[in-house]
């Protein structure tokens, strides 16, 4: 069932292009250029007074890619939380409001209570799973499903990825029925998202250069990963991929908190992988790289050609993207970060689809 894979994680990654493409099939609607949801929703985005996520782990940091989304194309509100919070805080839901649960089992049992509560409070309930047969799925007002097809290595890649795909089609929508994008803006969201399969493809073309690359970091104890705007969560879901697989100590920070606290570890030993696609806030990302430089630390940029071309500083390794819309950059920086941690993980020789102590669904909480 692996192929010519070593892993199922391995399969599951370079399977990411077509199983994305597959996805976004479903929304989209080639011949007018347009984002079509299936079926008719059961509540109109245009009265909609907030949007409120809740997931857990990987599909936790989509909900967070979601939430810059859907504030920055639909000008909804959202709050995000993670799904053990969000069934406890007693949050006040509004009339009128949407929860979004993202989940790729379906049965995660904290989202499944966030969904609950949700209902409770009287929101519309709109799913986002690959298992479409799951608890979760079927108690949804609405369903988005992602087509990854089945996800057996514990580590989240390709379910990840068509997670954005689909929720990158539902702010583009929103954004539509809300009349904050036209018609011409919509066609161009479309035609970069169509341009993720064949993106993806190039991403994987760095496998070689990542899996040097991988050698150095399995030496190392502790890596910091940063991002701002929608790489922040990517530099959270680099971290978590990272230590739930070569169970090196990672952490993920928005690249302006750096100074707050975690410049404190710095040195010369310390990997920091900077994600930093050339977009709106790629300057500021820059100084905190360069901040990270002037005390010694090791820096590993994955930007685009832009950014690379910019980017005047001497670094340990630069991973170099093609330019892309700043849109679909979550869904392909994706790649990268997950193969870093794959491949530190084989060196490591640890059980990397099956990594110790951890379940692929966590139906207790
Ligand atoms: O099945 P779910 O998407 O609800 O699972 C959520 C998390 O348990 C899951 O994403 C977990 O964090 C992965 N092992 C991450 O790779």
């Amino acid at each position: 069932e692996k192929g010519n894979f070593r892993h199922f994680m391995a399969k599951e990654m370079h399977e990411q292009p077509e199983v994305v493409a597959h996805t976004l099939a479903h929304y989209l609607d080639m011949a007018s250029d347009t984002v079509q949801l299936p079926g008719n929703l059961p509540f109109d985005f245009a009265k909609l007074e907030r949007v409120s996520i809740a997931a857990c782990g990987t599909a936790y940091y989509a909900g967070l890619v979601a939430k810059y989304w859907f504030e920055r194309y639909a000008r909804l509100p959202v709050e995000i939380d993670v799904a053990s919070e969000f069934r406890y805080r007693e949050a006040p839901l509004p009339a009128n409001g949407l929860s979004i649960v993202i989940s790729q089992s379906g049965e995660t049992a904290d989202t499944l209570a966030s969904l609950r509560y949700a209902r409770d409070a009287k929101q519309h309930l709109l799913a986002v799973v690959n298992v479409p047969t799951s608890t979760i799925a079927r108690e949804a007002d609405v369903i988005m499903p992602t087509l990854a097809g089945p996800e057996i290595g514990v580590a989240s890649t390709k379910a990840f990825t068509c997670q954005l795909a689909t929720l990158a089609a539902v702010a583009v929508a929103a954004g539509r029925a809300r009349g904050v994008i036209s018609a011409a803006e919509e066609r161009s969201l479309v035609h970069a998202l169509v341009e993720v399969p064949r993106l993806m493809n190039e991403a994987l073309k760095l496998e070689g250069d990542i899996e040097h690359l991988a050698r150095s970091f399995a030496k190392t104890q502790d890596v910091l990963y940063l991002g701002r705007g929608t790489s922040y969560p990517l530099a959270l879901e680099g971290a978590l991929k990272l230590k739930e697989i070569s169970y090196i100590h990672a952490e993920g920070y928005a690249a302006g908190e750096l100074k707050h606290g975690p410049i404190a570890l710095i040195d010369e030993k310390m990997p920091v992988v900077v994600i930093a696609p050339h977009d709106a806030v790629f300057e500021k990302t820059m100084s905190n790289m360069q901040e990270v430089a002037a005390r010694g630390g090791r820096i590993i940029l994955i930007t685009d050609a832009t950014g690379a071309a910019k980017a005047s500083l001497e670094t340990e390794a630069t991973l170099v993207l093609p330019d892309m819309h700043p849109l679909v950059a979550p869904l392909v920086y994706a790649i990268p970060v997950q193969l870093l941690a794959y491949h530190t993980a084989v060196v490591m020789g640890t059980d990397v689809d099956q990594p110790r102590n951890l379940a692929k669904s966590v139906t207790v909480e």
